[in-house]
């Protein structure tokens, strides 16, 4: 069976690592969750205490980004050898990654990352340029929606789960995922765009199931036409 890109774009809290996830599975395909990069190089300038773009920039060749596979089938990501995956998903870190994605050469130093780990196919990527500036030529492409509210409310949940003994309040989640949005539709550099010929999915009432049988129909058509 001939191997496709499959480049996954939209905003935060769409969903797009999970379908990206259950699709790399079901095709037998990487998965790579290029947030998790920006999370990482986030969290690098959060530690020490980078501010101006130009110590990010200059501290990016001290900046080892990788993806260490787990049993249950899931991926840590590793920031220098050091597994980060739990201190990358926090609020701050997230923050901070909105705000490093902005700066052109830590995009450049990541999307050369992202071109060379497709370029056997084969692969499942998720982020926000991946269908327009890190694989155009993808032999599929998807672009998720949800309303702010419905993603909000995801990421309410997942924060909580993760930190039960935190109180974590909606209105500030809600509040962070519209700025976030603005953020990553606005800036210079690549900003989120949806591909001329990305399919849509608009999952705000989809079930999770609902939405990995349409998104492996849409697959398995894409890949029997390649
Ligand atoms: O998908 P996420 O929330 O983990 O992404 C974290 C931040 O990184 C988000 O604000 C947008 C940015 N990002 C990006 O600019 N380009 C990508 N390909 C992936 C993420």
């Amino acid at each position: 069976m001939k191997k496709i890109i499959v480049a996954i774009d939209g905003f935060s809290s769409c969903g797009k690592s999970t379908i990206a996830r259950q699709l790399a599975a079901y095709a037998s395909y990487r998965y790579i969750d290029t947030g998790a990069m920006y999370r990482a190089v986030g969290l690098y300038a959060i530690r020490h205490n980078l501010t101006s773009d130009n110590d990010i920039i200059a501290a990016l060749p001290d900046i080892h980004i990788d993806f260490a596979p787990q049993t249950n089938g899931t991926q840590h990501t590793l920031l220098n050898g050091e597994d980060v995956e739990t201190q990358i998903r926090t609020l701050d870190a997230g923050n901070r990654a909105s705000q490093v994605s902005q700066i052109r050469e830590v995009r450049q130093f990541l999307v050369e990352q992202q071109q060379a780990m497709g370029k056997d196919k084969g692969i499942v990527m998720d982020g926000r340029d991946i269908g327009t500036v890190v694989f155009p030529q993808a032999g599929l492409k998807l672009f998720l929606t949800a309303s702010p509210q419905v993603r909000a409310q995801r990421r309410y949940k997942e924060l909580q789960d993760k930190n039960p003994d935190t109180h974590i309040d909606y209105n500030e989640v809600l509040r962070d995922v519209n700025e976030r949005d603005y953020r990553d539709s606005h800036r210079t550099e690549s900003p989120l765009r949806q591909a001329d010929d990305a399919v849509v999915v608009d999952n705000s009432y989809m079930t999770r199931e609902q939405q990995f049988e349409l998104i492996c129909k849409i697959f398995n058509e894409r890949v029997s036409q390649s």
